[in-house]
């Protein structure tokens, strides 16, 4: 009988034990502090006269000017997030450990940045949000997203961080969407909120260029076919048009040509054998704005100094796998991300420059 009280005993104890790991462990008791603050550490002691020393991550704390002993306690003054970390006091003499605490150093959160866009009208849309200013602590967001009066659900992105997909509710509404993101850490909270027309979000991703032809006997003239963004749902009902510029590698200034309708183009007005730098933009063909420019591609027009002996179409280097029969095609890495726009969306698109900087 007394062992099974016993051995019952043991197990309450090592429950004991293990929750009080699970809880502070090796660190203590932890706290969070905001940058700039005083902190107040006090070495747990019967006796606020037994001499302690007190470590930071293992480390003796010496004196200085912002770290101050008054007696077992210790004052960190001033703090800064490198002051992060395990404080821990110990008897002066026997060493012994008399207790830890855990400092994480950070700030609340300012108010996050919001923005919204549709590159998949009208079926969804995403937003995107982040602080100006890091926090250095765990922090948490909240979203939430009306339409009119009205909540409406939305779902974290898997694949991108601080994003959420939301679907249009109706189509063609003039309600306004409002969208609300709280940032909460240990040190505060903070939100912000916008507000638009489902119209005025409306953004595609670049078509892709997947050729450029060159066409025998004409040394002005290039071919560009290009494909829809494959995120945009429906073109049939819902039509892009597009906007191409190129110009000579060598120069400064683009031409530029409107495309409505079809995903293609021939540029009549080339440079005879010079290579050429070409790039597409899309657009809904009633609301919303520009889209980023695509991946640039690089073609030369036909030159009568070819090598006659060397077909036509000399398959080159294509950085897609793309079944093309295309000469001259060179995808380079993203150019810059300056877009035409029309000037009534010219502060939408500076508002995304921004906060993509
Ligand atoms: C921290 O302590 C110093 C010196 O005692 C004092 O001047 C300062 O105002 C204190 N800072 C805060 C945020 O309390
Ligand atoms: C240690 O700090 C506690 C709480 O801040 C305070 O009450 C106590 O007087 C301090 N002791 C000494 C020796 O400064
Ligand atoms: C929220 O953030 C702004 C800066 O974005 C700041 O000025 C303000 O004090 C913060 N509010 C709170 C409650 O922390
Ligand atoms: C074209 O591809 C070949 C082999 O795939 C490579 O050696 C060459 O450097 C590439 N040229 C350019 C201009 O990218
Ligand atoms: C590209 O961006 C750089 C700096 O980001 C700028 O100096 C350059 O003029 C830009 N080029 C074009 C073609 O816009």
């Amino acid at each position: 009988m007394a062992n099974i009280v016993a051995s019952a005993y043991c197990v309450v104890l090592a429950v004991l034990v293990m929750c009080a790991q699970g809880h502070g462990g090796q660190e203590g008791r932890k706290y969070y502090k905001r940058i700039g603050s005083n902190v107040t550490l006090q070495c747990e002691t019967s006796d606020s006269h037994t001499p302690v020393v007190w470590r930071f991550d293992g480390h003796v704390i010496g004196h200085k000017e912002d770290q101050l002993l008054q007696g077992t306690n210790l004052t960190l003054r001033n703090i800064e997030t490198a002051q992060s970390g395990t404080y821990s006091c110990h008897e002066k003499h026997s060493g012994k450990l008399k207790n830890q605490i855990t400092i994480q150093v950070g700030n609340p959160p300012v108010s996050p940045t919001i923005l919204c866009r549709s590159n998949a009208y009208p079926e969804t849309f995403y937003c995107t949000w982040q602080l100006s200013s890091p926090t250095y602590i765990p922090t948490e967001f909240d979203i939430s997203v009306r339409h009119g009066e009205k909540e409406i659900e939305t779902t974290m992105d898997p694949n991108h961080k601080n994003r959420c997909n939301i679907r249009f509710l109706e189509m063609f509404s003039t309600s306004k969407y409002t969208v609300t993101v709280t940032a909460k850490n240990a040190l505060g909270s903070n939100s912000s909120s916008i507000s638009f027309n489902e119209n005025t979000i409306v953004k595609p991703d670049p078509p892709e260029i997947i050729e450029v032809n060159t066409i025998p006997d004409s040394p002005r003239k290039l071919e560009v076919k290009w494909r829809n963004p494959l995120t945009w749902p429906e073109p049939d009902s819902i039509p892009l048009k597009y906007f191409l510029r190129y110009k000579p590698v060598i120069l400064d200034d683009w031409q530029h040509v409107e495309v409505t309708d079809v995903p293609f183009h021939t540029i009549t007005d080339a440079y005879m054998g010079k290579e050429h730098i070409i790039q597409v933009a899309a657009k809904d063909s009633e609301v919303g704005t520009w889209s980023e420019w695509s991946k640039a591609v690089h073609a030369t027009p036909w030159t009568q100094l070819m090598p006659t002996n060397e077909p036509e179409k000399k398959p080159n280097n294509v950085s897609e796998p793309f079944h093309s029969t295309t000469p001259s095609v060179r995808a380079i890495g993203p150019g810059n991300s300056s877009v035409r726009v029309e000037s009534s969306a010219t502060l939408f698109l500076s508002i995304i420059v921004i906060l993509f900087i």
